[in-house]
């Protein structure tokens, strides 16, 4: 049997933040190296236009997130690593796809439903600033996954209804067009699947409240310094749980630490000392990732060149899967 696919993307609308390390890359990079699956990692740069209108910020973000891909391990020769916008079959099946989606599929979705509800609240016009790639992004999203008919899409919580809908769309066309594609299931660590954020929320571009991955070790402390905490003095006892500090330590500590971290909240370590250790914990670690995305980022060609090599390989099926359903839904050639 060939292996297993397993695909993910990251949008490029910011700066590679922990939650895209600790939710996509790591766990990405770490079944890549196992040699257990096939698979395809990509920037979504078409994503990134639905909230990002700012190119130097678009075009910035594709060079950083790659450059962290690579830096932490990625290994663009055994794994299919791309930039979405080299793959115009992408935008093609979108539209394929767009045409054998219910509108009412995609009314449900929360991305659009949560703008919509907003503006209620507001007392804005329930479409106030809401563009179409907003309301689509789903389809778009189904693209990529049906693009390379992969099996396993490891995602966080919030992305699981999407896959959803990827999975409903395919089935959708595979009735009425025939077998094309592989229906696909979302992979949810459940330990790790949603980093929290400086204000305790999923840490997110959208949100603002993200640590960046690969600042200097001055402005990562500063930021892990600004993580949100309650008012306890040192000496008081403290609840692990509730605690973005020690949500964000467990992502990357060992069992045994996470164990000695949970006993010193107990015992009322002081804020700021647990967000030293933070900062020692993390920065040990991104030590030496931080050098080699330093001189990625520093060699742009280096990084494009390896960009698109890889929408080569991926084109070689993407161009062969959008033939066939080419011809399948009828674009064909009259003679
Ligand atoms: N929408 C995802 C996010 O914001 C990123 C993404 C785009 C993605 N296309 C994908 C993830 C396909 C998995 C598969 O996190």
């Amino acid at each position: 049997m060939s292996k297993q696919r397993v695909l993910t993307g990251i949008t490029t609308s910011g700066a590679p933040h922990l939650g895209n390390y600790v939710g996509a890359i790591r766990p990405a990079v770490e079944a890549s190296l196992s040699g257990e699956f096939d698979s395809f990692f990509f920037l979504a740069d078409y994503h990134a236009l639905i909230k990002c209108q700012d190119p130097d910020i678009v075009h910035q973000s594709t060079l950083e997130i790659a450059a962290a891909w690579l830096a932490l391990g990625l290994d663009p020769e055994t794994v299919t690593f791309y930039r979405q916008s080299d793959i115009p079959e992408i935008p093609e099946l979108t539209w394929l796809l767009t045409c054998m989606t219910a509108k009412g599929l995609v009314n449900r979705a929360h991305a659009y439903k949560g703008a919509v509800q907003s503006n209620e609240e507001n007392g804005d016009d329930a479409d106030f600033g809401i563009n179409m790639g907003l309301f689509s992004y789903p389809i778009l999203m189904a693209a990529d996954i049906l693009m390379f008919n992969a099996h396993k899409i490891p995602v966080g919580r919030d992305q699981i209804q999407h896959i959803e809908m990827a999975r409903d769309i395919a089935q959708r066309f595979n009735h009425h067009y025939g077998e094309h594609f592989v229906l696909p299931l979302a992979q949810v660590d459940d330990e790790m699947a949603v980093l929290q954020g400086l204000d305790g929320r999923k840490m997110s571009k959208s949100y603002g409240n993200t640590i960046p991955l690969f600042s200097s070790e001055k402005k990562l402390k500063k930021h892990i310094n600004k993580i949100k905490t309650n008012l306890l003095e040192p000496g008081e006892p403290k609840n692990a749980d509730d605690s973005t500090v020690f949500q964000i330590w467990q992502a990357f500590a060992s069992a045994e630490q996470t164990a000695e971290m949970r006993e010193a909240f107990a015992s009322g370590i002081a804020w700021g000392e647990a967000k030293k250790q933070l900062f020692e914990l993390i920065n040990k670690q991104l030590d030496e990732p931080r050098e080699k995305y330093n001189e990625l980022i520093a060699n742009p060609s280096d990084v494009e060149a390896i960009l698109l090599q890889g929408a080569e390989k991926a084109r070689s099926q993407s161009t062969e899967l959008m033939s066939s359903l080419r011809q399948a839904v009828g674009l064909r050639r009259l003679v």
